[in-house]
């Protein structure tokens, strides 16, 4: 028998990167700077916590939204770093990732036609999320001119105007670009005026270097009109734990909590321990792998620099994104590059619009091989460019 597939699901291609691991993996002492999570341990005193919770058996369901105190501790959390303020009763909730919160943002927003608006490059998982939503995506390619921000020039040359949402995160997987608040102000006020409802990705904030992260929804009248999501994968190092959240209006996170309690139930109890844990005592652990990351990040740029790549000083997360030299094509390069050298490296054509003749490269990996990679990428350099 074969089954009769959905159209939305038939509509979404397969992820681009797959090709390349299927690659890696037929070499040896392959570098791998193709991937999007913390090369660290999730701080002990959160695994601690998590181990007790087992221990004492506290293995049930939580309450739909998330335990009242994991919950209390975010609207906490986001107010002091980010001036975000959410009360824990409507305006949290706690999911399987941010990628579930993105997934039910999207699921309580989305009415078959409607248009969504997104910032490219950016996180694969949301034009498919748009797709299996019914709603139809449109990009917004932002440009190395401007940093990969988001302008206005860019909306309406998209004919964002007319859309229903608008999706964006920064700091930006893949780009590494952020926005200060002097970026977000005529993106906001863009939003008020065409009566755009914002999906702000701020899964990265607290890896921001050189200054802090402002998060859209603090700006005039945006508030009302915005959802935030977060989470404890990146800034905590606990992906596989898999715990995130989303912040908004009462009756945004209301309409999510009914599809998140039919669906998942409760995110994941274990997890949530850990992270109480993590808000609690982890904050100097967070501050050490953001001083390691941006070590990291300075190193790694001086370096594509010195090898004669173009690449723009990208300010957070943990990637950057220099450009493919003259004659390459993204796929073509990191298709050599991964072949001859042995270093795993991700085409920037894979994140959208705007990602064209760029290489996502992660920093989310030690010196030492940083360092070996981006010798072996000046070897490529050398013999080819
Ligand atoms: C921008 C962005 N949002 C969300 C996620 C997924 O996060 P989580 O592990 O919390 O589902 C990722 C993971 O790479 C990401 O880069």
């Amino acid at each position: 028998m074969t089954f009769e597939l959905s159209d939305r699901v038939q509509a979404v291609p397969p992820s681009g990167i797959r090709r390349f691991f299927e690659i890696a993996e037929e070499r040896d002492e392959v570098i791998s700077l193709g991937v999007g999570e913390p090369d660290f341990s999730t701080p002990w005193a959160a695994r601690d916590a998590a181990i007790t919770s087992l221990e004492q058996g506290k293995t049930s369901y939580t309450a739909n939204r998330g335990k009242r105190e994991l919950r209390e501790a975010i609207s906490d959390y986001v107010a002091d770093r980010f001036d975000l303020g959410y009360g824990a009763d409507e305006e949290i909730i706690v999911t399987a990732g941010a990628s579930e919160a993105v997934d039910l943002a999207f699921r309580a927003l989305v009415d078959p036609g409607d248009t969504v608006a997104i910032a490219q490059p950016s996180y694969i998982s949301y034009e498919p999320g748009v797709i299996f939503a019914g709603g139809e995506v449109l990009s917004v390619p932002t440009k190395k001119e401007d940093d990969f921000r988001l302008t206005v020039d860019a909306l309406e040359a998209a004919g964002a105007s007319e859309a229903d949402l608008l999706v964006l995160c920064y700091p930006n997987n893949p780009t590494g670009a952020i926005m200060r608040e002097s970026d977000l102000e005529p993106v906001a006020e863009f939003a008020r005026e065409h009566d755009l409802t914002v999906l702000a990705d701020e899964i990265y904030a607290e890896l921001t270097y050189e200054g802090d992260h402002t998060s859209i929804a603090t700006l005039p009248g945006m508030r009302e009109r915005t959802v935030v999501f977060n989470g404890f994968s990146k800034a905590h190092a606990m992906t596989g734990l898999r715990l995130g959240y989303a912040l908004g209006p009462a009756d945004v996170i209301g309409a999510m909590n009914k599809i998140h309690q039919y669906t998942m139930l409760s995110a994941p109890t274990t997890a949530q321990h850990a992270a109480l844990e993590a808000l609690d005592s982890c904050d100097g652990d967070v501050r050490e792998m953001v001083e390691q990351y941006d070590r990291r990040r300075q190193f790694v740029l001086s370096r594509f620099r010195e090898i004669g790549m173009d690449v723009f000083e990208a300010k957070g997360a943990f990637y950057c994104f220099p450009e493919v030299p003259e004659g390459w094509t993204a796929e073509e390069f990191a298709e050599a590059v991964l072949r001859e050298q042995g270093v795993a490296v991700v085409p920037g054509d894979v994140f959208g619009a705007g990602g064209e003749g760029h290489l996502r490269v992660s920093y989310a990996t030690g010196l030492d091989d940083l360092r070996k990679a981006l010798n072996r990428l000046e070897a490529f350099v050398e013999d080819h460019v």
